[in-house]
């Protein structure tokens, strides 16, 4: 592997799949297999809610991280069926998914509701992984990177540059979630590229080392051509990461294509 100053990142988002006991299952499974790949690539897995405690115990002791999927910007209140950075802190729980995709379209999440949701995180010591990405109609009539400006610049806002140090980016084009269609390496990159110069400008030596990871239909038999390219540091897998054995194949061959 070629030493770069950011780790590579397979990210597994498992949204609302698996009981506690079908979630440590597949713990136990990545622990028994993972340990060749552990060494040099960051695994975390984001199980739901009601799995965090289980997980985060048949976690324990080895190297993977555990994330929330989500959480409430407010620390407690009448907020029913929402769970707070103090909540998930008490558990345990390393880092915070915000803002996918999922969210802010089934669930009307804003680009404020982000932020105050990246503000709450950080405040907990929980580092955000905050997601981004254009739907197919803003691709097809050349909205792009207008669509990920206002989205970076609103999930950053009010933050310290230093905050930067806690955070992490999943650039996840809408139309290849879920679809089997994922963005070319050539325009994933070109949108890495993009958001790591418009980190720099906050802090370059930060956005030198800030996880920008791709997520949208990553399988082991793409994860290679996505994860050589510079700027992409990892991915965030929804369906593939359901499984140790396609989890760990797309760990496996990022690994081999850095
Ligand atoms: P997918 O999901 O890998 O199933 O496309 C990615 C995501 O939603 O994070």
């Amino acid at each position: 592997m070629t030493c770069t100053s950011r780790p590579l990142v397979i990210a597994g988002n498992w949204k609302m799949y698996k009981t506690p006991a079908e979630a440590v299952q597949l713990v136990e499974e990545l622990k028994a297999h993972g340990s060749t790949v552990c060494q040099t690539v960051k695994l975390l897995i984001g199980p739901s809610f009601t799995s965090l405690p289980a997980v985060l115990e048949a976690a324990q002791g080895s190297a993977l991280e555990v994330a929330a999927q989500n959480l409430h910007w407010a620390d407690e209140g009448a907020f029913t069926g929402e769970v707070s950075g103090p909540m998930l802190a008490a558990l345990g729980v390393h880092r915070v998914i915000i803002g996918h995709s999922e969210r802010r379209q089934l669930f009307g999440e804003t680009d404020q509701d982000v932020n105050k949701k990246v503000h709450a995180a950080l405040k907990h010591g929980l580092k955000p992984v905050v997601c981004l990405g254009e739907t197919l109609e803003q691709r097809e009539n050349g909205f792009t990177f207008e669509v990920l400006s206002r989205q970076l610049a609103a999930a950053l806002a009010d933050l310290k540059a230093a905050a930067l140090g806690d955070l992490a980016l999943a650039y996840e084009p809408v139309w290849a979630i879920g679809t089997g269609r994922t963005a070319s390496p050539e325009q994933a990159q070109e949108v890495h590229a993009f958001l790591r110069g418009r980190l720099a400008e906050t802090s370059a030596a930060l956005a030198a080392v800030t996880p920008i990871l791709y997520g949208g239909s990553v399988k082991p038999d793409n994860a290679a051509a996505l994860l050589g390219q510079p700027d992409l540091d990892g991915a965030l897998v929804g369906g593939a990461s359901l499984t140790a054995d396609s989890f760990l194949a797309i760990a496996k061959a990022g690994l081999a294509a850095v």
